[in-house]
């Protein structure tokens, strides 16, 4: 079983990671924790990125591509990986169909959290409170949503093709969308 959740800042994408890798056993890859790691621990990769993530822009193709690939290779997580923030642009799509497909696996599911730009900025001011992210200002939240919104038609239209795309409401609370998402994930059969 491999996942894909995306959706924009402050979806739940984390949250909900969290909460199915508990679950179900699996391993979350959240290339957005992968590279603030580079940055905490001042790695010439963490140099190289840390201002285009102050910024909200998208880090590029392929240092985010290699990330994962480490990864999927591994094979302690064949066929457990659920890709948090990745792919979230169609280049990263198709890449992660061919990463997937050289180490002899594939996509069981994709979810996508809906989330209003009005709702986002609440959870992002909210959780700026606990944790000292840099790029969780109001003003860097609506670039980053605005990042998203350029790149991610392409995406979904990919998955909405291959059958494989399951839209959530993210609006709901954390129990309900979890309880959703349990309930997609048993509903495909064998997939332990
Ligand atoms: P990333 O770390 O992925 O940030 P993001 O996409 O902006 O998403 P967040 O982590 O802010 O939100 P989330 O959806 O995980 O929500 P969470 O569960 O925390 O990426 C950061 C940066 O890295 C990017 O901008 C880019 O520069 C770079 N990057 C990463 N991946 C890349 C890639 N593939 N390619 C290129 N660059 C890449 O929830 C948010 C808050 O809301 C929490 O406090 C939570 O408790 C609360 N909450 C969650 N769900 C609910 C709910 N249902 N109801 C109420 N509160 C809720
Ligand atoms: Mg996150």
């Amino acid at each position: 079983m491999n996942i894909v959740i995306f959706g924009p800042p402050g979806a739940g994408k984390g949250t909900q990671s969290n909460l199915i890798v508990k679950k179900f056993k699996l391993h979350q890859l959240s290339t957005g924790e992968l590279l603030r790691k580079e940055i905490k621990d001042k790695t010439n990769l963490g140099t190289q990125i840390s201002s285009i993530i102050k910024t909200g822009n998208l880090v590029s193709d392929k240092i985010v591509g290699d990330l994962i690939e480490k990864y999927i290779s591994n094979k302690i997580y064949k066929n457990r990986l659920i890709f948090d923030g990745y792919p979230r642009n169609l280049i990263q799509a198709k890449n992660l169909d061919n990463l997937l497909e050289k180490y002899d696996q594939k996509i069981d599911i994709v979810l996508k959290l809906s989330v209003t730009l009005q709702t986002i900025k609440k959870r992002i001011l909210e959780r700026k409170k606990l944790e000292k992210r840099a790029d969780d200002s109001e003003e860097i939240a609506i670039k980053r949503f605005e990042t998203y919104e350029h790149n991610i038609k392409p995406v979904i239209d990919f998955y909405e093709q291959s059958n494989l795309l399951k839209v959530i409401n993210g609006e709901a609370t954390i129990t309900e969308i979890s309880d959703e998402i349990s309930g997609f994930i048993e509903s495909i059969k064998g997939w332990l």
